[in-house]
């Protein structure tokens, strides 16, 4: 999704607004652009493609001035090219507008204001905003009041900020519902404004979060925060503990294999604070749970979207095993449609890296709405799913940039098992030695990661021999299903290879048909309840001459006769294994995607918050 950064204070704005993008670059993106006011004018600079692009415009014909704003545009309306990019100049030439989101209204407002005279320069939706804020400082408003008056207008969801050369002092941004953050960062003597934390975390850590409805007036030692309509609202300045050097590739050729490998760090850090492994007990203080709330949980729904949507389908074998409590996983964007039949009693739980995940959003805001308590389980600190549910769990994993989530994918398994142990705890349903002994089980999950990391050797020969295949069969069963489904998605989402997962029991029902010597079959077959019949599967796909790779727990003879390829996992507690067995999946699709010469980290077509439907 796009990106924005700006900047007012005393510095030149626009290797700083050039260098926040930069790290924004993740989210994905097909052009972007800045604007500085320089000499009492807005000067625009724009390119189509890669950062990169800009940068090189920006060295040919420099620009400078110490109030500016930037912006990565993913493409929703109007083709990726040069006069779609933003940012977009009014016809006035004094006002300048950075947009996130899709003005759903935007044909009838075209057809409005080019009845008023307007020419429009660009194909976007966004252009727009930038016209109607002319209309209102055409008649009088100052900006922040013509910017009040043309939000009005905009349905949809939006994060926009705007300048003028007329009031040079002050940069205007604002939030209405989930089309990504807005954030300002408070600097000495500067401020800045972001649609996320990293673009500005090296030069601040102190950040207030937009909700939506909300406008902040930003000069470079102040900042205030009002309703749409003006009424002034107290911001929370968070204090951001990622730190600048955590948002770096190290000695990684990419994001995605660095925060494969934090995982140890990640899963550590998800467990911190968390877990008192003497006593064997869980703690969640942001959720408030008691032994009374604990027992009025009839039902749970986990709602989510892709690889947070698989984390949610390991928790429900957690929390019906541990904590003896029904629970349905739901895509979001199914969720928020379907009318879900919400009774007293039910929680619902989304699971979210970034936190701004527009059907993910949209579905708390449709189980609040029926009566539902909402939690979330979150990454991204100061996001919209952590500030409106009722309770969360931070995944504490630091920021993670690769498109392809990794470490936000094991984290949120621990955190669910965390809070099925509790919740069992708490509901009298597990007895203090399971719980103890759940805890135990806890204690060794960094370590296994680390030991299935130190294999990585062997994945990428395998990602040899896999590399040139056009498509993949993912199988997995019980609690291992879900791992099919994540290792799919891994494969297909980066390295652009045709790749299904199917509960392996389905197979005999249609999928075996695809089986033949050009269909690598990848089975999940750890130690755990399912194992036997996996592995009879196994047998099956190779009586069709099928090619298949087993993840399969160290020392499994069986395995090693059967398979083409072994992705050997050291022993792991079974209701665990999950966590384990998911990182030489992770391993192979990077390493395939990387012999493949692809894009990793920023993968096409894709964005790593997806804050539009
Ligand atoms: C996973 O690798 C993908 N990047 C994508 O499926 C992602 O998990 C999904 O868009 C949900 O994102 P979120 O966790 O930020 O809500």
């Amino acid at each position: 999704m796009c990106g924005i950064v700006g900047y007012i204070g005393e510095k030149n704005a626009t290797p700083l607004i050039l260098n926040g993008l930069k790290r924004l670059e993740y989210r994905g993106y097909d052009s972007a652009g800045i604007a500085v006011i320089e000499n009492g004018s807005i000067v625009v600079r724009r390119n189509v493609g890669k950062l990169g692009n800009l940068v090189t415009l920006v060295n040919d014909q420099p620009i400078s001035g110490k109030i500016g704003i930037g912006h990565t545009r993913w493409a929703t309306h109007g083709e990726p090219c040069e006069r779609n990019a933003h940012p977009h100049l009014g016809s006035t030439k004094e006002v300048v507008v950075v947009h996130n989101g899709i003005v759903e209204n935007f044909i009838e407002l075209r057809e409005e204001l080019s009845a008023e005279g307007v020419d429009f320069n660009s194909d976007t939706d966004s252009e727009i905003i930038v016209h109607l804020i002319e209309r209102y400082m055409g008649s009088g408003k100052d900006m922040v009041g013509a910017v009040r008056k043309a939000l009005k207008h905009l349905k949809g969801a939006h994060g926009i900020v705007v300048m003028s050369s007329r009031e040079p002092d002050k940069i205007v941004a604002a939030r209405i519902g989930n089309a990504g953050g807005v954030v300002v960062g408070l600097g000495d003597n500067e401020m800045f404004v972001a649609s996320d934390i990293p673009a500005i975390l090296e030069h601040t850590r102190k950040m207030a979060f937009l909700e939506s409805c909300q406008m902040a007036i930003v000069s470079k030692n102040s900042f205030s925060v009002t309703t749409l309509d003006g009424e002034p609202i107290e911001p929370q300045i968070h204090t951001i503990g990622w730190d600048a050097v955590s948002a770096e590739k190290g000695e990684y050729r990419h994001f995605m294999q660095k925060e494969i490998h934090e995982q140890v760090r990640s899963l550590t850090d998800t467990l911190a604070g968390r877990v008192d492994f003497e006593e064997g007990k869980i703690r969640l203080p942001q959720l408030n749970l008691t032994e009374d709330n604990a027992r009025l949980i009839r039902k749970i729904f986990i709602t989510a979207c892709g690889t947070a949507s698989h984390a949610g389908m390991v928790g429900k074998h957690y929390l019906e095993k541990l904590a003896r409590i029904p629970v349905e996983v739901e895509i979001a964007s199914e969720f928020r449609y379907r009318d879900p039949i919400i009774e007293p009693g039910t929680v619902v739980i989304a699971i979210s890296q970034s936190g701004e995940t527009a059907d993910t959003l949209a579905a708390m805001e449709e189980a609040r709405k029926k009566g539902a308590i909402v939690w979330s389980i979150v990454n991204a600190i100061g996001s919209q799913a952590m500030r409106v549910a009722d309770g969360y769990i931070s995944m504490q994993t630091g920021p993670e940039i690769g498109v392809a989530s990794t470490k936000a994918f094991t984290a949120p398994l621990v955190d669910l098992y965390m809070l099925a142990v509790l919740l069992g705890d708490l509901r009298g349903v597990l007895s203090r030695e399971e719980r103890y002994q759940c805890v135990q089980d806890l204690r060794l999950i960094p370590h296994l990661v680390g030991r299935c990391l130190e294999r990585e050797e062997d994945i990428l020969v395998h990602a040899q021999q896999l590399k040139d295949s056009s498509n993949a069969l993912y199988l997995g069963r019980g609690i291992n299903m879900p791992i099919a489904y994540e290792g799919a998605l891994k494969l297909k989402e980066i390295s652009y290879i045709h790749a299904e997962a199917y509960p392996a029991g389905e197979m005999k029902h249609g999928p075996i048909a695809l089986v033949d010597k050009e269909m690598p079959v990848i089975a999940i077959a750890p130690q755990d309840p399912w194992r036997e019949k996996m592995i009879s599967q196994v047998e099956q796909a190779k009586a069709r001459g099928g090619k298949v790779a087993i993840v399969a727990t160290d020392g499994d003879t069986r395995s090693a006769e059967l398979a083409d390829i072994v992705f050997w996992v050291p022993e792991t507690p079974w209701l665990l294994s999950p966590v384990i067995t998911v990182i030489p999946l992770q391993l192979l699709a990077y390493h395939i995607a990387s012999l493949r010469g692809l894009d990793v980290d920023q993968p096409r077509n894709l964005a790593k918050s997806v804050t539009v439907e």
